[in-house]
Protein backbone atom coordinates (compact mmCIF):
# COMPACT_ATOMS: atom_id res chain seq x y z
CA UNK A 1 0.00 0.00 0.00
CA UNK A 2 1.48 3.43 -0.68
CA UNK A 3 1.14 5.95 2.52
CA UNK A 4 1.64 9.01 0.53
CA UNK A 5 -2.20 8.59 -1.47
CA UNK A 6 -3.02 10.20 2.72
CA UNK A 7 -0.38 12.45 2.21
CA UNK A 8 -0.59 13.64 -0.95
CA UNK A 9 -3.93 15.92 -0.61
CA UNK A 10 -2.46 18.16 1.94
CA UNK A 11 1.06 18.37 1.01
CA UNK A 12 0.46 22.23 2.28
CA UNK A 13 -0.05 21.39 5.60
CA UNK A 14 2.62 18.95 6.06
CA UNK A 15 5.06 21.41 4.67
CA UNK A 16 3.81 24.16 6.46
CA UNK A 17 3.33 22.66 9.71
CA UNK A 18 7.52 22.04 9.60
CA UNK A 19 8.72 25.57 8.66
CA UNK A 20 6.36 26.99 11.30
CA UNK A 21 8.45 25.32 13.61
CA UNK A 22 11.74 26.26 12.41
CA UNK A 23 10.40 29.43 13.10
CA UNK A 24 9.53 28.52 16.43
CA UNK A 25 13.45 27.25 16.53
CA UNK A 26 15.44 30.15 15.40
CA UNK A 27 13.78 31.79 18.06
CA UNK A 28 14.58 29.42 21.04
CA UNK A 29 18.40 29.67 19.76
CA UNK A 30 18.33 33.53 19.65
CA UNK A 31 16.38 33.94 23.15
CA UNK A 32 19.69 33.17 24.98
CA UNK A 33 21.43 34.84 23.07
CA UNK A 34 19.60 37.89 23.18
CA UNK A 35 19.80 37.29 26.50
CA UNK A 36 23.62 36.95 27.08
CA UNK A 37 24.13 40.29 25.11
CA UNK A 38 22.30 42.10 27.55
CA UNK A 39 24.49 40.46 30.66
CA UNK A 40 27.56 40.52 28.70
CA UNK A 41 27.33 44.21 27.14
CA UNK A 42 24.21 46.14 28.81
CA UNK A 43 24.75 45.38 32.39
CA UNK A 44 28.62 45.36 31.50
CA UNK A 45 28.30 49.02 30.42
CA UNK A 46 26.08 50.02 32.35
CA UNK A 47 23.17 50.75 29.30
CA UNK A 48 19.74 51.37 29.91
CA UNK A 49 19.34 51.81 26.27
CA UNK A 50 21.00 48.83 24.74
CA UNK A 51 18.83 46.87 27.30
CA UNK A 52 15.65 48.25 26.31
CA UNK A 53 16.39 47.54 22.58
CA UNK A 54 17.90 44.42 23.27
CA UNK A 55 14.36 43.20 25.05
CA UNK A 56 12.28 44.68 22.53
CA UNK A 57 14.28 42.37 20.06
CA UNK A 58 13.62 39.55 22.80
CA UNK A 59 9.37 40.55 22.88
CA UNK A 60 9.59 40.28 19.06
CA UNK A 61 11.08 37.27 19.16
CA UNK A 62 8.95 35.66 21.52
CA UNK A 63 5.87 36.67 19.66
CA UNK A 64 7.27 35.03 15.99
CA UNK A 65 8.32 32.14 18.23
CA UNK A 66 4.49 31.81 19.20
CA UNK A 67 3.29 32.38 15.79
CA UNK A 68 5.22 29.55 14.59
CA UNK A 69 4.39 27.20 16.97
CA UNK A 70 0.98 28.12 16.59
CA UNK A 71 1.09 27.85 13.01
CA UNK A 72 3.07 24.54 13.68
CA UNK A 73 0.38 22.90 15.67
CA UNK A 74 -2.44 24.18 13.40
CA UNK A 75 -1.05 22.72 10.04
CA UNK A 76 0.76 19.57 11.82
CA UNK A 77 -3.01 18.63 13.45
CA UNK A 78 -4.93 19.48 10.29
CA UNK A 79 -2.24 17.24 8.45
CA UNK A 80 -2.67 14.70 10.90
CA UNK A 81 -6.54 14.71 10.90
CA UNK A 82 -7.01 14.37 7.45
CA UNK A 83 -4.60 11.75 6.77
CA UNK A 84 -6.50 9.22 9.76
CA UNK A 85 -9.69 10.71 8.16
CA UNK A 86 -8.84 9.11 4.50
CA UNK A 87 -7.05 6.40 6.12
CA UNK A 88 -9.74 4.96 7.84
CA UNK A 89 -12.00 5.81 5.38
CA UNK A 90 -9.73 3.65 2.56
CA UNK A 91 -9.07 0.53 5.89
CA UNK A 92 -13.12 0.73 5.94
CA UNK A 93 -14.24 0.56 2.16
CA UNK A 94 -11.39 -2.36 2.07
CA UNK A 95 -13.13 -4.66 4.71
CA UNK A 96 -16.47 -4.20 2.81
CA UNK A 97 -14.73 -5.69 -0.13
CA UNK A 98 -13.98 -8.66 1.60
CA UNK A 99 -15.36 -11.63 0.99
CA UNK A 100 -16.80 -14.22 3.41
CA UNK A 101 -13.95 -16.34 3.58
CA UNK A 102 -11.73 -13.00 4.20
CA UNK A 103 -14.05 -12.04 7.08
CA UNK A 104 -13.76 -15.76 8.54
CA UNK A 105 -9.75 -15.08 9.12
CA UNK A 106 -10.11 -11.35 11.42
CA UNK A 107 -12.38 -11.18 14.41
CA UNK A 108 -14.67 -8.22 14.44
CA UNK A 109 -12.53 -7.20 17.25
CA UNK A 110 -9.49 -7.14 15.84
CA UNK A 111 -10.99 -5.23 12.66
CA UNK A 112 -12.59 -2.84 15.03
CA UNK A 113 -9.14 -2.35 16.88
CA UNK A 114 -7.17 -1.27 13.14
CA UNK A 115 -10.11 0.99 12.23
CA UNK A 116 -9.89 2.86 15.58
CA UNK A 117 -7.09 2.09 18.03
CA UNK A 118 -4.37 1.44 15.36
CA UNK A 119 -5.57 4.53 12.80
CA UNK A 120 -5.36 6.93 15.95
CA UNK A 121 -1.74 5.18 16.75
CA UNK A 122 -0.97 6.68 13.14
CA UNK A 123 -2.51 10.13 13.54
CA UNK A 124 -0.78 10.82 16.70
CA UNK A 125 2.75 9.92 15.21
CA UNK A 126 1.87 12.17 12.33
CA UNK A 127 1.01 14.96 14.55
CA UNK A 128 4.22 14.66 16.64
CA UNK A 129 6.18 14.14 13.52
CA UNK A 130 5.50 17.13 11.75
CA UNK A 131 5.99 18.72 14.75
CA UNK A 132 9.25 17.12 16.06
CA UNK A 133 11.27 16.24 13.15
CA UNK A 134 12.54 19.51 11.71
CA UNK A 135 12.49 20.92 15.37
CA UNK A 136 14.56 18.45 17.52
CA UNK A 137 17.53 18.08 14.86
CA UNK A 138 17.22 21.74 14.30
CA UNK A 139 17.18 22.87 17.81
CA UNK A 140 20.09 20.67 17.92
CA UNK A 141 22.24 22.10 15.03
CA UNK A 142 21.25 25.44 16.42
CA UNK A 143 22.04 24.97 19.97
CA UNK A 144 25.04 22.83 19.10
CA UNK A 145 26.38 25.49 16.62
CA UNK A 146 25.89 28.45 19.02
CA UNK A 147 27.23 26.55 22.32
CA UNK A 148 30.59 25.85 19.84
CA UNK A 149 30.75 29.20 18.90
CA UNK A 150 30.79 30.55 22.16
CA UNK A 151 33.25 28.32 23.81
CA UNK A 152 34.82 25.64 21.19
CA UNK A 153 36.66 24.03 24.32
CA UNK A 154 33.71 23.83 26.59
CA UNK A 155 31.60 22.31 24.06
CA UNK A 156 33.84 19.43 24.30
CA UNK A 157 31.56 18.20 27.06
CA UNK A 158 29.20 17.53 24.51
CA UNK A 159 31.09 14.65 22.58
CA UNK A 160 31.39 12.20 25.07
CA UNK A 161 27.52 13.36 26.38
CA UNK A 162 25.58 13.06 23.06
CA UNK A 163 27.26 9.65 21.95
CA UNK A 164 25.97 7.80 25.62
CA UNK A 165 22.68 9.41 24.80
CA UNK A 166 22.27 8.01 21.72
CA UNK A 167 23.36 4.41 22.48
CA UNK A 168 21.02 4.56 25.55
CA UNK A 169 17.80 5.50 23.43
CA UNK A 170 19.10 2.86 20.74
CA UNK A 171 19.30 -0.02 23.51
CA UNK A 172 16.03 1.80 24.74
CA UNK A 173 13.87 1.59 21.41
CA UNK A 174 15.18 -2.18 20.43
CA UNK A 175 13.62 -2.84 23.74
CA UNK A 176 10.30 -1.49 22.98
CA UNK A 177 9.65 -2.14 19.86
CA UNK A 178 8.31 -5.60 20.50
CA UNK A 179 6.65 -4.89 23.76
CA UNK A 180 4.34 -2.43 21.79
CA UNK A 181 3.42 -4.97 19.21
CA UNK A 182 2.71 -7.51 22.22
CA UNK A 183 0.73 -4.95 23.60
CA UNK A 184 -1.63 -4.49 20.96
CA UNK A 185 -2.20 -8.09 20.32
CA UNK A 186 -3.64 -7.59 23.71
CA UNK A 187 -5.45 -5.08 22.96
CA UNK A 188 -6.90 -7.13 19.86
CA UNK A 189 -7.70 -9.75 22.03
CA UNK A 190 -9.64 -7.51 24.68
CA UNK A 191 -11.87 -5.70 22.06
CA UNK A 192 -12.50 -9.32 20.54
CA UNK A 193 -13.72 -10.23 23.92
CA UNK A 194 -15.75 -7.26 24.16
CA UNK A 195 -16.91 -7.27 20.98
CA UNK A 196 -18.36 -10.79 21.53
CA UNK A 197 -19.89 -10.66 24.70
CA UNK A 198 -21.63 -7.72 24.21
CA UNK A 199 -23.21 -9.04 20.47
CA UNK A 200 -24.63 -11.92 22.46
CA UNK A 201 -25.38 -10.41 25.84
CA UNK A 202 -28.51 -12.23 25.56
CA UNK A 203 -27.41 -15.61 25.43
CA UNK A 204 -24.80 -14.48 28.27
CA UNK A 205 -27.64 -13.39 30.11
CA UNK A 206 -30.32 -16.61 29.42
CA UNK A 207 -27.11 -19.30 30.50
CA UNK A 208 -26.49 -17.32 33.78
CA UNK A 209 -22.64 -17.15 32.29
CA UNK A 210 -22.09 -13.06 33.41
CA UNK A 211 -19.53 -14.19 35.69
CA UNK A 212 -17.45 -16.33 33.27
CA UNK A 213 -17.36 -13.76 31.06
CA UNK A 214 -16.99 -11.55 33.82
CA UNK A 215 -13.74 -13.60 34.49
CA UNK A 216 -12.84 -13.82 30.46
CA UNK A 217 -12.79 -10.27 30.81
CA UNK A 218 -10.75 -9.63 33.80
CA UNK A 219 -7.81 -12.28 31.81
CA UNK A 220 -8.46 -10.42 29.19
CA UNK A 221 -7.89 -7.41 30.45
CA UNK A 222 -5.08 -8.62 33.16
CA UNK A 223 -3.14 -9.53 30.37
CA UNK A 224 -3.48 -6.21 28.26
CA UNK A 225 -2.30 -4.72 31.53
CA UNK A 226 0.37 -6.66 31.86
CA UNK A 227 1.81 -5.97 28.40
CA UNK A 228 1.11 -1.57 28.70
CA UNK A 229 3.15 -2.35 32.09
CA UNK A 230 6.07 -4.17 30.18
CA UNK A 231 6.01 -1.66 27.29
CA UNK A 232 5.64 1.58 30.07
CA UNK A 233 8.57 0.24 31.91
CA UNK A 234 10.87 1.01 28.79
CA UNK A 235 9.55 4.34 28.50
CA UNK A 236 9.56 5.13 32.57
CA UNK A 237 13.29 3.79 32.63
CA UNK A 238 13.91 5.78 29.65
CA UNK A 239 13.31 8.94 30.93
CA UNK A 240 15.20 9.54 34.72
CA UNK A 241 17.99 7.73 32.38
CA UNK A 242 18.06 11.04 30.51
CA UNK A 243 17.44 13.23 33.15
CA UNK A 244 20.47 11.73 34.68
CA UNK A 245 22.74 12.01 31.83
CA UNK A 246 21.58 15.22 31.30
CA UNK A 247 21.85 16.61 34.96
CA UNK A 248 25.82 15.21 35.00
CA UNK A 249 26.39 16.75 31.58
CA UNK A 250 24.93 20.60 33.51
CA UNK A 251 27.49 19.41 36.97
CA UNK A 252 30.12 18.75 34.33
CA UNK A 253 29.57 22.20 32.67
CA UNK A 254 28.88 24.18 35.12
CA UNK A 255 32.31 22.54 36.85
CA UNK A 256 34.39 23.38 33.48
CA UNK A 257 32.92 26.72 32.76
CA UNK A 258 33.18 27.79 36.15
CA UNK A 259 36.77 27.54 36.29
CA UNK A 260 36.62 29.50 32.57
CA UNK A 261 34.64 32.68 34.04
CA UNK A 262 36.83 32.50 37.04
CA UNK A 263 40.26 32.61 35.44
CA UNK A 264 38.47 35.87 32.95
CA UNK A 265 38.27 34.25 30.09
CA UNK A 266 34.34 33.34 29.50
CA UNK A 267 32.07 36.08 30.06
CA UNK A 268 29.08 35.74 32.74
CA UNK A 269 26.75 35.82 29.76
CA UNK A 270 27.78 33.25 27.73
CA UNK A 271 28.34 31.04 30.38
CA UNK A 272 24.54 31.57 30.98
CA UNK A 273 23.62 30.84 26.92
CA UNK A 274 25.92 28.09 26.66
CA UNK A 275 24.17 26.36 29.94
CA UNK A 276 20.85 27.01 28.23
CA UNK A 277 22.34 25.51 24.67
CA UNK A 278 23.27 22.47 26.50
CA UNK A 279 20.14 21.83 27.98
CA UNK A 280 18.18 22.39 24.51
CA UNK A 281 20.40 20.20 23.22
CA UNK A 282 19.81 17.48 25.70
CA UNK A 283 16.19 18.59 25.16
CA UNK A 284 16.26 17.52 21.90
CA UNK A 285 17.87 14.24 22.36
CA UNK A 286 14.68 13.68 24.67
CA UNK A 287 11.99 14.50 21.92
CA UNK A 288 14.05 12.55 19.39
CA UNK A 289 13.94 9.49 21.74
CA UNK A 290 9.98 9.96 22.07
CA UNK A 291 9.84 10.37 18.42
CA UNK A 292 11.92 7.21 17.92
CA UNK A 293 9.31 5.12 20.65
CA UNK A 294 6.65 6.43 19.13
CA UNK A 295 7.60 5.45 15.71
CA UNK A 296 8.43 1.67 16.77
CA UNK A 297 4.29 2.04 18.47
CA UNK A 298 3.29 3.52 14.81
CA UNK A 299 4.76 0.81 13.15
CA UNK A 300 3.14 -1.56 14.55
CA UNK A 301 0.20 0.16 13.79
CA UNK A 302 0.78 0.64 10.29
CA UNK A 303 1.75 -3.28 10.08
CA UNK A 304 -1.80 -4.18 10.74
CA UNK A 305 -3.31 -1.85 8.98
CA UNK A 306 -0.93 -2.73 6.01
CA UNK A 307 -2.44 -6.30 6.78
CA UNK A 308 -5.56 -5.34 5.73
CA UNK A 309 -4.94 -3.22 3.05
CA UNK A 310 -3.17 -5.99 1.50
CA UNK A 311 -4.99 -8.79 2.51
CA UNK A 312 -5.62 -10.92 -1.06
CA UNK A 313 -9.66 -10.59 -2.22
CA UNK A 314 -9.99 -13.47 -2.43
CA UNK A 315 -13.47 -12.96 -4.59
CA UNK A 316 -13.26 -10.94 -7.36
CA UNK A 317 -15.04 -9.92 -10.43
CA UNK A 318 -12.36 -8.24 -12.15
CA UNK A 319 -11.78 -10.85 -14.91
CA UNK A 320 -15.33 -11.36 -15.19
CA UNK A 321 -16.24 -12.13 -19.25
CA UNK A 322 -19.35 -10.34 -19.43
CA UNK A 323 -19.53 -7.19 -16.73
CA UNK A 324 -22.92 -6.29 -17.89
CA UNK A 325 -24.79 -9.42 -18.22
CA UNK A 326 -27.75 -9.60 -15.93
CA UNK A 327 -29.30 -12.59 -13.98
CA UNK A 328 -32.47 -13.08 -17.08
CA UNK A 329 -34.29 -16.59 -16.51
CA UNK A 330 -32.73 -18.06 -13.42
CA UNK A 331 -31.47 -21.33 -14.52
CA UNK A 332 -28.89 -22.93 -11.76
CA UNK A 333 -26.24 -25.61 -12.83
CA UNK A 334 -23.31 -27.25 -10.76
CA UNK A 335 -21.08 -29.47 -12.62
CA UNK A 336 -19.16 -31.41 -10.30
CA UNK A 337 -18.77 -28.83 -7.65
CA UNK A 338 -16.36 -29.53 -4.54
CA UNK A 339 -15.39 -27.14 -1.44
CA UNK A 340 -13.19 -26.89 1.71
CA UNK A 341 -13.33 -24.00 3.93
CA UNK A 342 -9.74 -25.03 4.69
CA UNK A 343 -7.97 -25.28 1.94
CA UNK A 344 -4.94 -27.46 3.28
CA UNK A 345 -7.53 -29.67 5.08
CA UNK A 346 -8.74 -32.91 3.89
CA UNK A 347 -12.33 -32.72 4.48
CA UNK A 348 -14.49 -31.86 1.59
CA UNK A 349 -17.96 -29.61 2.49
CA UNK A 350 -19.48 -30.38 -0.39
CA UNK A 351 -18.46 -33.59 -2.88
CA UNK A 352 -18.60 -33.84 -6.87
CA UNK A 353 -22.39 -31.81 -6.64
CA UNK A 354 -24.10 -32.06 -9.82
CA UNK A 355 -27.52 -31.24 -10.42
CA UNK A 356 -29.59 -28.58 -12.91
CA UNK A 357 -32.84 -25.88 -11.72
CA UNK A 358 -35.01 -24.64 -14.12
CA UNK A 359 -35.81 -21.13 -13.84
CA UNK A 360 -39.22 -20.83 -11.84
CA UNK A 361 -38.76 -24.12 -10.61
CA UNK A 362 -39.13 -24.35 -7.04
CA UNK A 363 -36.55 -26.62 -5.65
CA UNK A 364 -36.22 -27.64 -2.05
CA UNK A 365 -33.24 -28.88 -0.22
CA UNK A 366 -33.18 -31.16 2.96
CA UNK A 367 -30.57 -32.84 5.20
CA UNK A 368 -29.31 -32.74 8.45
CA UNK A 369 -27.43 -30.27 10.49
CA UNK A 370 -24.21 -29.66 8.84
CA UNK A 371 -24.56 -31.71 5.37
CA UNK A 372 -23.52 -28.94 3.70
CA UNK A 373 -26.62 -26.95 2.53
CA UNK A 374 -25.59 -23.08 3.05
CA UNK A 375 -22.52 -24.11 1.64
CA UNK A 376 -23.95 -25.35 -1.38
CA UNK A 377 -26.58 -22.32 -1.97
CA UNK A 378 -23.76 -19.82 -0.64
CA UNK A 379 -21.72 -20.86 -4.06
CA UNK A 380 -24.91 -19.09 -6.64
CA UNK A 381 -24.23 -15.58 -5.32
CA UNK A 382 -20.54 -16.62 -4.66
CA UNK A 383 -20.37 -15.96 -1.08
CA UNK A 384 -17.58 -18.44 -1.22
CA UNK A 385 -16.22 -19.63 -4.65
CA UNK A 386 -15.59 -23.77 -5.64
CA UNK A 387 -12.73 -25.29 -5.48
CA UNK A 388 -13.32 -27.14 -8.48
CA UNK A 389 -16.31 -27.33 -10.80
CA UNK A 390 -18.51 -24.92 -12.01
CA UNK A 391 -21.28 -22.88 -10.82
CA UNK A 392 -23.92 -21.73 -13.81
CA UNK A 393 -26.46 -19.03 -13.83
CA UNK A 394 -28.38 -18.82 -17.00
CA UNK A 395 -25.68 -21.53 -18.57
CA UNK A 396 -23.32 -18.77 -17.27
CA UNK A 397 -20.19 -19.11 -14.95
CA UNK A 398 -21.13 -16.73 -11.75
CA UNK A 399 -17.36 -15.81 -12.46
CA UNK A 400 -18.35 -14.50 -15.46
CA UNK A 401 -21.34 -12.21 -13.72
CA UNK A 402 -20.35 -9.00 -12.15
CA UNK A 403 -20.77 -9.54 -8.66
CA UNK A 404 -23.55 -6.84 -8.24
CA UNK A 405 -25.43 -8.39 -10.72
CA UNK A 406 -25.02 -11.58 -9.80
CA UNK A 407 -26.13 -10.64 -5.88
CA UNK A 408 -28.45 -8.44 -7.74
CA UNK A 409 -30.30 -11.43 -9.54
CA UNK A 410 -29.68 -12.96 -6.02
CA UNK A 411 -31.82 -13.30 -3.26
CA UNK A 412 -30.63 -14.84 -0.96
CA UNK A 413 -32.11 -15.04 3.21
CA UNK A 414 -29.67 -15.83 5.40
CA UNK A 415 -29.50 -18.57 8.04
CA UNK A 416 -28.11 -16.03 10.23
CA UNK A 417 -30.62 -12.96 9.33
CA UNK A 418 -30.32 -9.97 10.97
CA UNK A 419 -32.35 -6.11 10.91
CA UNK A 420 -30.11 -3.31 10.80
CA UNK A 421 -31.39 -0.32 13.49
CA UNK A 422 -33.71 1.64 11.32
CA UNK A 423 -37.34 1.89 10.49
CA UNK A 424 -38.67 -1.81 9.13
CA UNK A 425 -39.14 0.65 5.90
CA UNK A 426 -35.53 1.31 6.31
CA UNK A 427 -35.14 -2.04 6.37
CA UNK A 428 -36.95 -3.63 3.67
CA UNK A 429 -35.61 -0.67 1.76
CA UNK A 430 -32.04 -2.56 1.59
CA UNK A 431 -33.96 -4.79 -1.05
CA UNK A 432 -34.43 -1.74 -2.90
CA UNK A 433 -33.78 1.75 -2.19
CA UNK A 434 -36.58 3.46 -4.63
CA UNK A 435 -39.43 1.09 -3.20
CA UNK A 436 -42.68 3.01 -2.76
CA UNK A 437 -44.79 2.25 -0.18
CA UNK A 438 -47.26 0.19 -1.84
CA UNK A 439 -44.31 -2.39 -3.37
CA UNK A 440 -43.15 -2.61 0.51
CA UNK A 441 -46.32 -3.81 1.46
CA UNK A 442 -47.38 -5.86 -1.19
CA UNK A 443 -43.48 -7.96 -0.59
CA UNK A 444 -44.47 -7.83 2.85
CA UNK A 445 -47.62 -9.54 2.45
CA UNK A 446 -46.14 -11.82 0.13
CA UNK A 447 -43.82 -12.71 3.32
CA UNK A 448 -46.88 -13.05 5.59
CA UNK A 449 -45.63 -9.71 6.94
CA UNK A 450 -48.00 -6.90 6.92
CA UNK A 451 -50.61 -7.87 9.07
CA UNK A 452 -48.32 -7.92 11.99
CA UNK A 453 -46.27 -4.63 10.74
CA UNK A 454 -49.97 -3.13 10.87
CA UNK A 455 -50.51 -4.02 14.24
CA UNK A 456 -47.49 -1.75 15.52
CA UNK A 457 -48.69 1.46 16.46
CA UNK A 458 -46.12 3.21 13.96
CA UNK A 459 -46.63 0.54 11.29
CA UNK A 460 -43.80 0.95 8.54
CA UNK A 461 -41.82 3.32 10.17
CA UNK A 462 -42.04 1.60 13.74
CA UNK A 463 -38.03 1.89 14.72
CA UNK A 464 -35.88 -1.25 14.90
CA UNK A 465 -33.58 -1.66 17.35
CA UNK A 466 -30.21 -2.73 16.74
CA UNK A 467 -30.68 -6.69 14.75
CA UNK A 468 -33.87 -6.15 14.82
CA UNK A 469 -34.01 -7.21 18.48
CA UNK A 470 -37.64 -6.07 19.60
CA UNK A 471 -39.69 -8.48 17.22
CA UNK A 472 -40.11 -11.80 17.33
CA UNK A 473 -37.58 -14.94 16.28
CA UNK A 474 -40.70 -15.51 13.39
CA UNK A 475 -40.98 -11.76 12.72
CA UNK A 476 -37.81 -11.53 11.58
CA UNK A 477 -37.88 -14.16 9.22
CA UNK A 478 -40.06 -12.97 7.61
CA UNK A 479 -39.12 -9.46 7.61
CA UNK A 480 -35.97 -10.78 6.10
CA UNK A 481 -37.90 -12.49 3.53
CA UNK A 482 -39.57 -9.22 2.47
CA UNK A 483 -36.41 -7.45 2.33
CA UNK A 484 -35.40 -9.98 -0.45
CA UNK A 485 -39.11 -10.16 -2.30
CA UNK A 486 -38.33 -6.46 -2.91
CA UNK A 487 -35.34 -7.04 -4.78
CA UNK A 488 -37.17 -9.09 -7.38
CA UNK A 489 -34.68 -11.48 -7.79
CA UNK A 490 -34.61 -13.93 -10.34
CA UNK A 491 -33.63 -16.81 -7.90
CA UNK A 492 -34.92 -16.27 -4.23
CA UNK A 493 -32.59 -18.60 -1.95
CA UNK A 494 -34.26 -19.36 1.63
CA UNK A 495 -31.77 -20.55 3.98
CA UNK A 496 -34.18 -22.20 6.84
CA UNK A 497 -36.00 -18.74 6.85
CA UNK A 498 -39.48 -19.61 8.03
CA UNK A 499 -37.75 -22.32 10.98
CA UNK A 500 -39.37 -19.96 13.89
CA UNK A 501 -42.64 -19.24 11.65
CA UNK A 502 -45.37 -21.85 12.74
CA UNK A 503 -47.04 -24.05 9.97
CA UNK A 504 -49.94 -22.06 8.79
CA UNK A 505 -48.14 -18.77 8.22
CA UNK A 506 -45.17 -20.94 6.29
CA UNK A 507 -48.00 -22.50 4.21
CA UNK A 508 -49.71 -19.42 3.07
CA UNK A 509 -45.86 -17.99 2.39
CA UNK A 510 -45.85 -21.03 0.22
CA UNK A 511 -48.80 -19.99 -1.57
CA UNK A 512 -48.00 -16.96 -2.15
CA UNK A 513 -44.51 -17.61 -3.31
CA UNK A 514 -46.43 -20.03 -5.72
CA UNK A 515 -48.78 -17.34 -7.21
CA UNK A 516 -46.38 -13.90 -7.10
CA UNK A 517 -43.44 -15.27 -7.88
CA UNK A 518 -44.00 -17.51 -10.69
CA UNK A 519 -41.19 -16.76 -12.86
CA UNK A 520 -38.41 -16.65 -9.96
CA UNK A 521 -36.58 -19.84 -9.28
CA UNK A 522 -36.96 -20.29 -5.06
CA UNK A 523 -34.75 -22.62 -3.47
CA UNK A 524 -35.82 -23.61 -0.20
CA UNK A 525 -33.54 -25.37 2.58
CA UNK A 526 -35.78 -26.73 5.31
CA UNK A 527 -35.80 -29.08 8.36
CA UNK A 528 -39.68 -29.69 8.10
CA UNK A 529 -40.30 -31.36 5.47
CA UNK A 530 -43.37 -29.91 4.91
CA UNK A 531 -41.93 -26.89 3.76
CA UNK A 532 -40.33 -28.72 0.78
CA UNK A 533 -42.33 -31.48 0.18
CA UNK A 534 -44.78 -29.55 -2.78
CA UNK A 535 -41.54 -28.54 -4.17
CA UNK A 536 -40.95 -29.10 -7.93
CA UNK A 537 -37.76 -31.02 -6.58
CA UNK A 538 -36.11 -31.73 -4.14
CA UNK A 539 -32.45 -32.13 -3.17
CA UNK A 540 -31.82 -34.87 -0.35
CA UNK A 541 -28.26 -34.32 1.00
CA UNK A 542 -25.81 -36.09 2.83
CA UNK A 543 -22.27 -35.21 4.52
CA UNK A 544 -21.49 -33.25 1.60
CA UNK A 545 -22.57 -35.23 -1.08
CA UNK A 546 -25.77 -35.26 -2.86
CA UNK A 547 -28.01 -38.57 -2.18
CA UNK A 548 -31.17 -38.20 -4.28
CA UNK A 549 -33.05 -35.68 -6.40
CA UNK A 550 -36.55 -35.86 -7.49
CA UNK A 551 -40.12 -34.75 -6.47
CA UNK A 552 -41.29 -36.09 -2.73
CA UNK A 553 -43.42 -39.23 -4.60
CA UNK A 554 -40.32 -40.45 -6.38
CA UNK A 555 -37.82 -39.94 -3.04
CA UNK A 556 -40.68 -41.43 -0.86
CA UNK A 557 -41.14 -44.18 -2.90
CA UNK A 558 -36.85 -44.50 -3.85
CA UNK A 559 -34.67 -42.51 -1.30
CA UNK A 560 -33.93 -44.12 1.84
CA UNK A 561 -32.65 -40.75 3.60
CA UNK A 562 -35.79 -39.40 2.57
CA UNK A 563 -38.21 -41.90 3.69
CA UNK A 564 -36.08 -41.46 7.24
CA UNK A 565 -36.73 -37.81 7.55
CA UNK A 566 -40.37 -38.34 6.41
CA UNK A 567 -41.00 -41.31 8.93
CA UNK A 568 -39.39 -39.59 11.65
CA UNK A 569 -41.26 -36.43 11.32
CA UNK A 570 -44.28 -37.58 9.59
CA UNK A 571 -45.96 -40.63 11.63
CA UNK A 572 -46.61 -39.15 14.48
CA UNK A 573 -48.94 -36.74 12.73
CA UNK A 574 -50.47 -39.21 10.76
CA UNK A 575 -51.72 -41.37 13.04
CA UNK A 576 -53.23 -38.00 15.31
N1 LIG B 1 -17.41 -20.27 7.67
C1 LIG B 1 -17.07 -21.56 7.85
N2 LIG B 1 -15.77 -21.87 8.07
C2 LIG B 1 -15.41 -23.14 8.27
N3 LIG B 1 -16.23 -24.18 8.27
C3 LIG B 1 -17.54 -23.96 8.09
C4 LIG B 1 -18.02 -22.62 7.87
N4 LIG B 1 -19.36 -22.70 7.71
C5 LIG B 1 -19.69 -24.01 7.81
N5 LIG B 1 -18.60 -24.77 8.04
C6 LIG B 1 -18.58 -26.25 8.17
O1 LIG B 1 -19.06 -26.78 6.95
C7 LIG B 1 -19.95 -27.86 7.18
C8 LIG B 1 -21.27 -27.60 6.49
O2 LIG B 1 -21.88 -26.48 7.06
P1 LIG B 1 -23.25 -25.87 6.52
O3 LIG B 1 -23.46 -24.59 7.23
O4 LIG B 1 -23.21 -25.82 5.06
O5 LIG B 1 -24.30 -26.94 7.03
P2 LIG B 1 -25.88 -26.93 6.90
O6 LIG B 1 -26.26 -28.12 6.14
O7 LIG B 1 -26.34 -25.63 6.39
O8 LIG B 1 -26.29 -27.11 8.42
P3 LIG B 1 -27.59 -26.54 9.18
O9 LIG B 1 -28.74 -27.38 8.77
O10 LIG B 1 -27.25 -26.75 10.60
O11 LIG B 1 -27.72 -25.12 8.80
C9 LIG B 1 -20.08 -28.00 8.67
O12 LIG B 1 -19.29 -29.08 9.06
C10 LIG B 1 -19.51 -26.73 9.25
O13 LIG B 1 -18.80 -27.00 10.41
MG1 LIG C 1 -27.29 -24.09 7.23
Amino acid sequence: MKWSKYVKPYWRYFVLGPLCMIVEVLGEVLMPLWYSRILNIGVERHDPGFIILTCGLMVLTALLMMAGGVGGAWFGSKAAVNFAADLRQDVYEKIQQFSFANIDKYSTGSLVTRLTNDVTQLMNFVNMLLRMFLRAPGMMIGALIAAIALNPALARVLAVTIPVLAIVEFLIIRMGFPRFTAMQEKMDKLNSTIQESLTNIRVVKSFVREEREDRKFGRANQDLKDAAMRALGVVIFMMPMMMLLMNLTSVAVTWFGGNHVIAGDMPIGDFNAFLTYITQILMSLMMMSMLFMNSSRALASSRRIREIMEEKLDLSDENAAHKDLRVARGDVEFRHVTFRYYKNSENTVLNDISFTIHAGETVGIIGSTGCGKTTLVSMIPRLYDVDQGEVLVDGVNVKDYSLYHLREGVGMVLQKNVLFSGTIADNLRWGDENATTDEMAEAARSAQADGFIRAFGQGYETELEQGGVNVSGGQRQRLCIARALLKHPRILILDDSTSAVDTATEASIRRAFRNELKDSTKIIIAQRITSVMEADKIIVMDDGAITGIGSHDELLSGNKAYQEIYHSQMDGKEAA
